[in-house]
């Protein structure tokens, strides 16, 4: 009886964790096999091929990879293009002087001569993916070791690529999915000269900042504006003035009827990275260990940055960038680990495991390769966690001080300088790089401000980190100062030459071979090179063997869940991919008894309003604009909607991509994910998880009546 009931706990237990409706990244390729009856089913006008064609234009003509790590979508036969105001965020402060401070009070081209250039910005179109599993694993069998597995997968996939890429401006790359079960090639074509087009200020564009960041409900108006261009084929072409718009294949239709609660919506973009399938023992060292180290010292950074920012508004401006960035994973590590709490993610990957287990025990085959696997998987974490602990001190503690940062920067020179065959151009090089660098690096440097961070963080790491563990210097260090930090790092600090301009620039610009002995010298350099030794020695040759076995486990363990639950469709995590996710448009209830709708409007943005507040602080055009309710045809029953959430699995890369509707016509702009649903990387939550977007209506108001840029409204295809 006790048994039965587990047993019915057990089934319960799984059901909630097998893909749900919502849950999924999904590959563009397998649409038609895996998704389309569903996604029709629940709202979706348009075929598998309408959204992924190699040979036809497809909606996935008009999404890019924007920059490093966000979305795109094109919206007008012009190449203009758009994404977050915090995925140009760097774009446009680099145009930004105190005189015009577009971050401040925005940016608006009034004509393509305006457009601003961006050097080494992009935008990558996906031109076909392929499934290439058989060829990349051709010579491989069961009886290799990983390593040799690993160099013939190597060998395998610069053929294809190079293949792929033969007489073509393509560029090909294979990716391995399911930790290498599978492999797909990635044929890409990237824009490299990416104008600014339009910025609302950060007011509208970061309305909110980071007491607002990752949560629902939202008034952020976080767009930007972008616009591709290329040469007179049409191609990719460095910046020059005689490049001409581009011509995309497709671009999104956008709808002024907006979305209606329980719509279908789906999502397309690059997702960076989730870990869906990771063992319970993976996830508990995530929640105990990992996570709440970066909370605790980014606690720590932040507080130190903001007593030094809020002095003056220069310092503000040199460090409003890093700030943002170290704050936004503070808060979604602290959301993470608090979803993972209340979902009781370690039980349910542990009743999962318990059942793979007793599966695995089923048969002679099947225990033979998957039986020991659970337990392989806990020694391994166990043994492997003291290196994993290590690693996250050196890079959010001792990495966090600026100085140490700074320092790695000049390992190729010290290498350089070191070597008997490198010329003396090549020293000469790599100290002009480091140069023109010196000029930025010095510009963002407060000394005040790494005064009281260096000896906080050293601290910390010194502190924290296992004896075993301890970079040398950090006996000579004890010694020399008994643990008076400030101290050492007043020492330092007044002596580097990466904390002084004057300094830098003298020790390079009569830099020679010979001169990589005063680096070695300098006592900044030396703490980074010991710190950087230690890992080196120590904790990273560890950590390589530990996740060479955890991948092949992994692979294993995947393929074992694949044939155990052999009607589930797995999704393989993302990894930068182009994806797509779909959902709808649904609020939800963040505790008993309080619902969230899943819109907001302008009023709820001027009830947040602080006059003169860093974050909440609305323009006076737009106050005027809700007090005449001058929305135009933009507004919805005499309101202006802002934002919106749905159901739709998105992560980190997701910002910027494409919220479209079952027409395929563009209904909004994915910004963020909510408090509730941080921890879906991991695992997801169908009641709790949502992707927050800007509604396209707002986005075509702000342009339109605030900005009066209507030119671009002109351009775009509008529909009712
Ligand atoms: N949380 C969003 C993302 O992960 C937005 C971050 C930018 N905004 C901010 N206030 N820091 O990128
Ligand atoms: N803001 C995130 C980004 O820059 C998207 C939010 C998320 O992680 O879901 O990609």
């Amino acid at each position: 009886m006790k048994n039965l009931f587990i047993k019915f706990l057990l089934l319960f237990v799984l059901a909630s964790l097998s893909a749900h409706a919502d849950e999924g990244m999904w590959l563009p390729l397998l649409l038609k096999k895996y998704n389309e009856a569903d996604m029709q089913s629940k709202g979706l006008k348009l075929s598998a091929e309408d959204i992924y064609s190699v040979n036809n234009a497809s909606l996935k003509d008009a999404v890019v990879r924007f920059g490093g790590g966000c979305t795109g979508e094109l919206i007008s036969a012009g190449g203009l293009l758009l994404t977050n105001h915090h995925c140009g965020y760097s774009s446009i402060q680099n145009h930004s002087t105190v005189e015009k401070d577009y971050l401040k009070d925005g940016f608006w081209a009034m004509d393509r001569n305006e457009e601003l250039p961006n050097s080494g910005l992009t935008a990558t179109f996906l031109v076909r993916m392929e499934d290439v599993t058989e060829q990349v694993l051709e010579g491989v069998t069961d009886e290799m070791s990983e390593s040799q597995r690993e160099s013939i997968i190597t060998v395998n996939s610069r053929d294809i690529e190079k293949t792929a890429e033969e007489g073509n401006q393509y560029r090909a790359t294979v990716k391995a999915f399911y930790y290498g079960s599978e492999f797909y090639m990635f044929v890409t074509e990237t824009y490299r000269d990416v104008r600014l087009v339009g910025a609302p200020p950060s007011s509208i564009g970061k309305f909110g900042g980071d007491t607002d960041n990752w949560m629902w409900p939202r008034h952020t108006g976080d767009f930007s504006l972008f616009r591709i261009y290329a040469n007179i084929n049409n191609e990719p072409a460095d910046y020059s003035p005689s490049n001409v718009p581009y011509k995309p294949k497709h671009h999104f239709p956008i709808s002024l009827s907006g979305v209606k609660e329980n719509d279908f919506t789906m999502i397309f973009g690059f997702p960076g990275r989730t870990e869906e399938y990771l063992t319970s023992f993976a996830v508990e060292r995530t929640l105990n260990v990992v996570n709440p180290i970066g909370i605790k010292i980014r606690e720590q950074k932040l507080k130190l940055m903001k007593e030094e920012m809020n002095k003056s508004r220069e310092v503000w401006l040199k460090y409003a960038g890093k700030y943002a960035s170290i704050s936004n994973y503070y808060k979604k590590w602290k959301g993470e680990n608090r979803g993972l709490k209340k979902l009781d993610a370690i039980a349910k990957k542990q009743a999962q495991e318990e059942q793979f287990q007793q599966w695995a025990n089923g048969t002679v085959e099947r225990k033979a390769k998957y039986g020991n696997l659970l337990p392989r998987f806990e020694a391994i974490y166990t043994e492997q966690e003291k290196y994993e602990k290590a690693l996250a001190l050196i890079n959010e503690a001792a990495f966090g001080i600026d100085l140490i940062l700074y320092a790695y920067r000049f390992q190729s020179l010290e290498r350089t300088s070191q070597s008997e065959y490198a010329t003396n151009e090549e020293v000469a090089s790599k100290v002009k790089s480091l140069q023109e660098h010196a000029e930025k690096r010095f510009q963002n440097y407060y000394p005040e401000l790494e005064k009281k961070m260096f000896p906080a963080l050293i601290e910390i790491y010194f502190n924290e980190t296992d004896e075993s563990l301890q970079p040398d210097i950090y006996n000579t260090i004890m010694k020399k100062y008994k643990g008076d930090y400030q101290k050492y790092a007043n020492h330092v600090l007044s002596k580097s030459i990466f904390t002084d301009k004057g300094r830098m620039d003298k020790f390079l610009s009569s830099y020679k071979k010979s001169s990589v002995k005063k680096l070695l010298k300098d006592p900044g350099y030396a703490l980074f090179n010991a710190i950087f030794t230690t890992y080196q020695e120590k904790i990273k040759p560890e950590n390589r063997e530990a996740y060479d076995k955890l991948d092949v486990m992994m692979r294993t363990y995947i393929q074992g869940l694949r044939e155990m639950q052999d009607t589930r469709i797995f999704y393989p995590d993302a990894n930068s991919t182009l994806r797509l996710s779909y959902g709808k448009v649904e609020g939800y209830f963040p505790n008993d008894s309080t619902e969230y709708q899943p819109f907001t409007h302008l009023e709820g943005m001027m009830d947040k309003y602080k006059p003169g507040d860093e974050e909440f602080d609305i323009p006076e055009k737009l106050i005027q604009l809700y007090k005449t309710k001058d929305y135009g045809r933009y507004g919805y029953e005499n309101k202006m909607p802002v934002c919106f959430i749905a159901s739709n699995h998105t992560t980190g890369g997701n910002s910027g991509s494409p919220i479209i509707n079952g027409e395929g016509q563009l209904v909004g702009t994915n910004f963020d994910r909510n408090w509730e649903g941080t921890m879906s990387d991991i695992m997801y939550d169908p009641t709790q998880v949502r992707n927050i977007s800007v509604d396209i209506r707002y986005t075509l108001f702000i342009i339109d009546k605030f900005a009066g840029a209507s030119h671009l409204i002109n351009e775009m295809t509008l529909v009712n």
